[in-house]
C-alpha cells in the first residue's frame, strides 16, 4: 500500500549518546531547527533527497553534534568525517569517509549522487570537494574544545529520513566517527546497508551507534526487509535488538512508504524530531520513554 497522495513526513536524530543536563536544551532546539529546514523544503512540494540534505546541513553546523563542526576527534587529534545520501526514487547514493576540510560533508555525498562511484574516501573524497566547489575550510576549524578535554567515547551520527509529496524517500547521515578511532577507520554511516538505506518501494533508515556493530550486523538492510511486515519501530527494535550479538549502542530513525515514522534506541539517550504533513505541532524528544509518557 502506497502513502496517501500529497502526504509528507521528515523525522531526524541528534545521535545516540548520553545527554548531559546542560545539553539538553541545545539538542532538543538542535533537532527542531533541522527539522524545521527540512519541513520548509517539503511544504512547498520540493522533494525528499533536498529536505534530507538542508536538516543535515543545520546538525552539521551546531557544535553540540558529533557532525561537521563539533566532530568527535581520531587518534590523532583529527577531525576526519563520513556521511552519506541515498535516493529511494533512483537509488542513487552518495557517500564520502575519511573526509576532511569541508563544512558540509552532507553536501558533498550530495555532489557524488549523480556521478558513477557510490563512495570516496580521504584525499580523493578531498579533491572531489574541491573540484566541486563544496565549501572548504581549515580542518583545524571543525575542533570544538570541548572535544579536545572529553574522553568520553563518541560513536554517534546524526541523520534524517524524508517522504515527499510524491512518495519519493530519501536517506541521510553524517558523523565526525568514533573518538580516538585510527587514522581512515569508517563505520557504518557511509556504508549503504549498514548505516543508512531508502527505497521508495519501502521506505528509509537512519542509524546512529557503534559503527563497527552496526556494519557487522548490516543493519540497515535487515530493518529494511522487515519494514513491511512489522512496522518500522518494531523492524528498528528486532535489528537493533540485535547488537548483544556484537556489542555497543544502536539507535534509529525510520519512515516506511506510507509514511508511519518510526524510531528506537537503546543508547541512554537519542534526541528526536518528527513531523508530518497531517501532525500538529512538530515533536522532539530525547528518549523513547518521553514520547510514551506525553502519550500516556
Ligand atoms: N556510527 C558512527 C560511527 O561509528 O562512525
Amino acid at each position: 500500500m502506497a502513502g496517501q497522495p500529497g502526504r509528507w513526513a521528515l523525522i531526524v536524530h541528534g545521535g545516540a549518546k548520553e545527554i548531559s543536563p546542560e545539553e539538553e536544551e541545545d539538542n532538543r532546539s538542535g533537532c527542531l531547527q533541522a527539522l524545521a529546514a527540512g519541513r520548509e523544503v517539503l511544504e512547498r512540494g520540493g522533494n525528499a533527497l533536498d529536505a534530507v540534505e538542508a536538516s543535515i546541513r543545520v546538525l552539521e553546523a551546531l557544535p553540540v553534534f558529533n557532525a561537521g563542526l563539533g566532530s568527535a576527534l581520531n587518534i590523532l587529534g583529527e577531525v576526519e568525517m563520513c556521511a552519506a545520501l541515498m535516493d529511494g526514487q533512483t537509488l542513487r547514493i552518495g557517500a564520502v569517509g575519511a573526509l576532511m576540510g569541508v563544512r558540509h560533508p552532507v553536501s558533498v555525498a550530495r555532489k557524488i549522487l549523480p556521478e558513477e562511484p557510490v563512495l570516496l574516501v580521504g584525499d580523493g573524497a578531498f579533491m572531489f570537494a574541491r573540484d566541486h566547489h563544496a565549501e572548504l575550510c581549515d580542518p583545524r576549524e571543525l575542533i570544538v574544545e570541548k572535544r579536545k578535554e572529553s574522553l568520553e567515547q563518541l560513536h554517534d551520527t546524526v541523520g534524517a529520513v524524508a517522504l515527499d509529496m510524491n512518495g519519493n524517500v530519501a536517506a541521510g547521515t553524517s558523523t565526525g566517527g568514533l573518538t580516538g578511532a585510527m587514522k581512515g577507520r569508517m563505520g557504518d554511516s557511509a556504508i549503504p546497508g549498514c548505516g543508512y538505506y531508502a527505497d521508495n518501494h519501502i521506505g528509509g533508515v537512519a542509524i546512529s551507534g557503534h559503527g563497527e556493530g552496526i556494519a557487522r550486523l548490516a543493519a540497515a538492510a535487515q530493518i529494511m526487509g522487515a519494514i513491511d511486515r512489522d512496522g518500522p519501530e518494531s523492524a528498528i527494535a528486532k535489528a537493533l535488538g540485535q547488537m548483544s550479538r556484537v556489542g555497543g549502542d544502536a539507535d534509529a530513525i525510520a519512515i516506511d512508504r506510507q509514511g508511519r515514522l518510526g524510531w528506537w534506541h537503546n543508547s541512554e539517550h537519542f534526541a528526536v524530531a518528527m513531523t508530518a504533513s497531517d501532525t500538529d505541532e512538530p515533536k522532539v524528544w530525547l528518549k523513547k520513554e518521553e514520547e510514551l509518557s506525553a502519550n500516556g
